[in-house]
């Protein structure tokens, strides 16, 4: 990390330190003081554009504005990633791939050179700190920080992969956190672009015809329709190296050169044709078998590899924590694999692993390591953004005449749903503080039955407007998991956060049909009653209605929109599908007579 001009001006004891990571894709900003995260939010949430990719400053604004701060307050902002570094690879991989890559030149060197080169003048111009107060982390060392800091292990093995950082795509090493500061990340070893895991998955999801940084899971879900058949001509496309990391045969890959496409004309030899976007997946046809036939061989391979290297890991080290970070740290399928197969005991992933997450990370990073400050326990949860306003949502609904109840009882609205939910009506619920991350862990669902396919088709159809093969998620109490879910030793706290896929006991897969992939899988949220306990008392009420305490929980978001942050937004949300029911705190709003399609 680039050092301040003096770091023993700043008082240790008060400390703020601003995070922010931006202009790849998930913008966010974390707001830590002495040592404990604040808030955090990503810009998308807040700009209601999926994805935003620009500089966060509605959530900069935000995380000020919610701990009552000036800019002036920072004692340090901190970026994600050392823009230079990143430049550096561009300016590189332009060079190697020219003249091939004569056209996207002038394209990287504008956009970098527009946004990505000059942050530390972006940051001190918009938010009015001097420049000596601005610091850089490496773009792997957020994801290290976020994944190991806010754990809850001492020591922990690290391991991070996304797509491309700076110039890693990959880090190993270790972390030890210290009560009196000497708090450690080492990331000894590294792999560097353009040999990467992400890339190598995000290839695939091109040519499934998906979009890149955004629609992965769905390849992860497809492949549960295919088998692994052409796993030999992917292992053409990625070989072990003798150091135990592995290299891609860039022959059959063009990101490296163009930002037009990710996969050569090579690599359409081998796999046959691409989806088309606009192509539905047709699983009865060949072409469809093709496809999720892919999707399950490049995820066998993916695992195998993140296996291999995971568990040399755990022999290097001698230690029973592993704590995974980066975009890949969201498939679900490969962090079950790892905690199986590869010797480690724990495995902690956080609730935002990918570069949302990096914007907490980079300030922790800052504070226990740059700093020396000591290590502070971090509460272990992802809900650090904007509360929601139930009286907000009262106001709006009965304005528009719609049948609104405030209720203050609080085991009355808990009751009231769960028979909502009994009776097969599905319903939006709004909880508090918006959760960090891609994953509704339960403040900003849509809870519906988990019994019966009929839920699971009704919601693709009438809710979500959502490709079919996508399996839907559930939520159960930690204390239940284990009746309906195969919950592995050490799974429960991979699910705490939906981090991994388990199987549903065979004996429930009937009944809990809407949550169970086509391969008898689900990737479930194990429910601590302390961490959301409005969902857990639901949970219990559905319950003791219904005997199985599983509910359906997805995102409280519409195909190709942010999840929804505040009431209002929930409330657009509500009008526009099929949701029956909203809940914002204490108010409990229905559709009018008229809206409802099906009783
Ligand atoms: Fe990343």
């Amino acid at each position: 990390m680039q050092a301040i001009r003096s770091r023993d001006s700043i008082d240790a004891g008060s400390m703020k330190i601003l995070g922010i990571s931006a202009h790849y894709h998930d913008s966010a900003a974390a707001l830590i003081i002495d040592g404990m995260p604040v808030c955090a939010v990503q810009e998308e949430r807040l700009s209601r554009r999926k994805n935003d990719a620009a500089f966060p400053l509605l959530a900069i604004e935000w995380c000020l504005q919610h701990a009552g701060l000036e800019p002036d307050d920072l004692d340090a902002v901190v970026f994600y990633e050392r823009p230079m570094l990143k430049f550096d690879r561009i300016l590189t991989c332009a060079l190697r791939a020219f003249p091939r890559s004569w056209q996207t030149f002038p394209e990287a060197m504008k956009s970098s050179l527009g946004e990505k080169v000059w942050v530390r003048g972006t940051i001190s111009s918009y938010l009015g700190v001097p420049s000596r107060k601005i610091l850089f982390t490496r773009h792997h060392q957020s994801h290290a920080a976020a994944a190991f800091l806010a754990a809850p292990t001492d020591r922990a093995a690290i391991l991070t992969t996304d797509g491309v950082g700076e110039w890693a795509t990959l880090t190993v090493g270790h972390g030890t956190r210290g009560t009196n500061g000497g708090t450690t990340i080492t990331l000894p070893r590294e792999v560097r672009f353009p040999h990467s895991l992400g890339m190598l998955y995000s290839a695939f999801t091109a040519y499934l015809g998906f979009a890149i940084n955004e629609d992965e899971y769905k390849v992860m879900g497809l492949a549960g329709y295919g088998r692994p058949t052409v796993v030999d001509k992917v292992r053409r496309l990625i070989r072990q190296t003798a150091d135990g990391a592995f290299a891609l045969d860039l022959d059959y890959f063009e990101f490296h050169s163009t930002a037009r496409r990710s996969y050569s004309s090579r690599f359409v030899d081998l796999f046959g044709p691409p989806r088309l976007a606009y192509e539905p997946i047709d699983l009865s046809s060949a072409d469809g078998q093709r496809f999720a036939d892919c999707a399950a061989s490049v995820q066998c391979v993916l695992e195998d590899t993140l296996v291999t290297l995971a568990r040399s890991l755990h022999e290097e080290t001698g230690l029973s924590d592993l704590c995974l970070g980066g975009g890949v740290a969201l498939n679900g399928l490969a962090n079950a694999r790892i905690l199986a197969e590869s010797g480690f005991t724990r495995v902690f992933v956080p609730p935002a692993p990918g570069d949302a997450g990096c914007a907490l990370g980079a300030a922790l990073y800052a504070d226990r390591i740059h700093f020396g400050s000591p290590d502070r326990d971090i509460p272990d949860h992802p809900f650090w953004g904007p509360s929601v306003d139930g009286m907000e949502l009262a106001r709006i609904a009965s304005e528009d005449g719609h049948p609104v109840d405030r209720c203050e009882d609080e085991d009355v609205l808990i009751g009231q749903t769960a028979d909502d939910l009994a009776a097969g009506r599905v319903v939006g619920w709004m909880d508090g503080a918006l959760e960090l991350g891609p994953r509704a862990l339960g403040h900003r669902s849509i809870l519906a039955s988990a019994a019966g396919t009929e839920m699971r088709d009704r919601l693709n159809r009438e809710v979500k407007f959502r490709d079919e093969f996508r399996p839907f998620a559930p939520v159960v109490p930690i204390e239940a998991a284990d009746r309906y879910f195969e919950i592995p030793a050490g799974g429960a706290r991979l699910a705490r956060f939906m981090s991994a896929v388990f199987r549903v006991r065979p004996e429930w897969r009937a009944a809990l049909g809407a949550i169970t992939h086509v391969d008898g899988t689900t990737r479930l949220q194990a429910l601590d009653r302390e961490m959301s306990p409005r969902l857990y008392a639901l949970l219990q009420a559905y319950g003791q209605r219904t005997g199985v305490p599983v509910l359906l929980n997805t995102s409280f978001n519409l195909s190709g929109e942010p999840i929804v942050n505040r009431a209002v937004e929930g409330y657009s949300t509500f009008l526009r599908c099929g949701i029956d029911v909203l809940v914002a705190g204490q108010t409990r709003v229905t559709k009018k007579t008229s809206e409802v399609s099906r009783e």
